[in-house]
């Protein structure tokens, strides 16, 4: 079975049609830059633009960087304050005829990974986390997702979040190199660590490709490994969500 996968994401937005039996792309992935001030009304046109360029008439699976309940956004994570409460899969899917399964982003990735990649057959306690514009967080536990979790969100000192400190867009922001960023990346592991004792956890996003230049910073006694998937985890998450 196939099935349109899309991954809003706070600088772009991703799409591929997913093969959801293996978790293999069965097309190229297609990235639209996320609209200025990612407004609903403009995010929702780059979704019809992403379902029109694959042709798809099936059902549409998204990863939204959001709380998500119900199809409904209960936080406003990195895009507009205008998301909060706002029915997202309605709102797709009045825009584009067809129907959406929507669920937080790095829920999406995590599934994704369990199913198929790093963390595929793991019991126990398994944390993913998603380094891009903000942090996110996936947590499973016997391969069964505890939806939501914020750890991104949870604030630190004068950044106020951990992600204004310790995400992707904060080394970039700060012009820091990958190890000096690793090392504020590695508080953010321990509060992980702290909140949750992982058996594992696995990192994904675009830094995740980056891993041999800052894992020398990782201090936790816990597993740390890089997304099979790497920055499409949540593509093809988002494509099992739809199931
Ligand atoms: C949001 C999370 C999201 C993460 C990654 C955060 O700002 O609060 O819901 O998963 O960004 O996109």
């Amino acid at each position: 079975m196939e099935i349109l996968g899309i991954d809003v994401g706070g600088t772009g937005i991703k799409g591929a049609i997913v093969n959801v039996k293996t978790g293999e792309l069965v097309t190229e992935r297609h990235r639209i830059p996320t609209p200025e001030g990612a407004m609903p009304a403009d995010v929702a046109e780059v979704i019809s633009q992403m379902v029109t360029h694959f042709n798809w008439k099936g059902k549409v699976g998204c990863g939204f960087p959001t709380i998500i309940s119900a199809g409904k956004a209960r936080s406003c994570g990195n895009i507009d304050k205008s998301w909060m409460n706002v029915q997202v899969d309605e709102l797709f899917a009045t825009k584009t005829g067809l129907d959406f399964y929507i669920a937080n982003d790095a829920d999406a990735a995590g599934l994704a990974e369990m199913h198929f990649g790093a963390g595929k057959d793991k019991t126990g306690m398994v944390v993913m986390l998603t380094i891009g514009t903000g942090l996110g967080s996936g947590v499973f536990y016997n391969g069964k997702l505890v939806p939501n979790v914020e750890l991104g969100t949870v604030p630190y000192k004068e950044y106020k979040r951990f992600e204004y400190f310790a995400a992707d867009s904060a080394r970039k922001r700060d012009e820091l190199s990958y190890s000096d960023w690793g090392k504020r990346f590695d508080k953010f592991l321990k509060l992980t660590n702290r909140l949750f004792s992982p058996d594992l956890i696995i990192l994904g996003g675009g830094a995740s490709k980056k891993m041999k230049k800052f894992e020398h910073r990782i201090s936790v006694k816990v597993p740390v490994v890089p997304a099979k998937f790497e920055n499409n985890a949540g593509i093809v998450g988002a494509a099992l969500i739809a199931i």
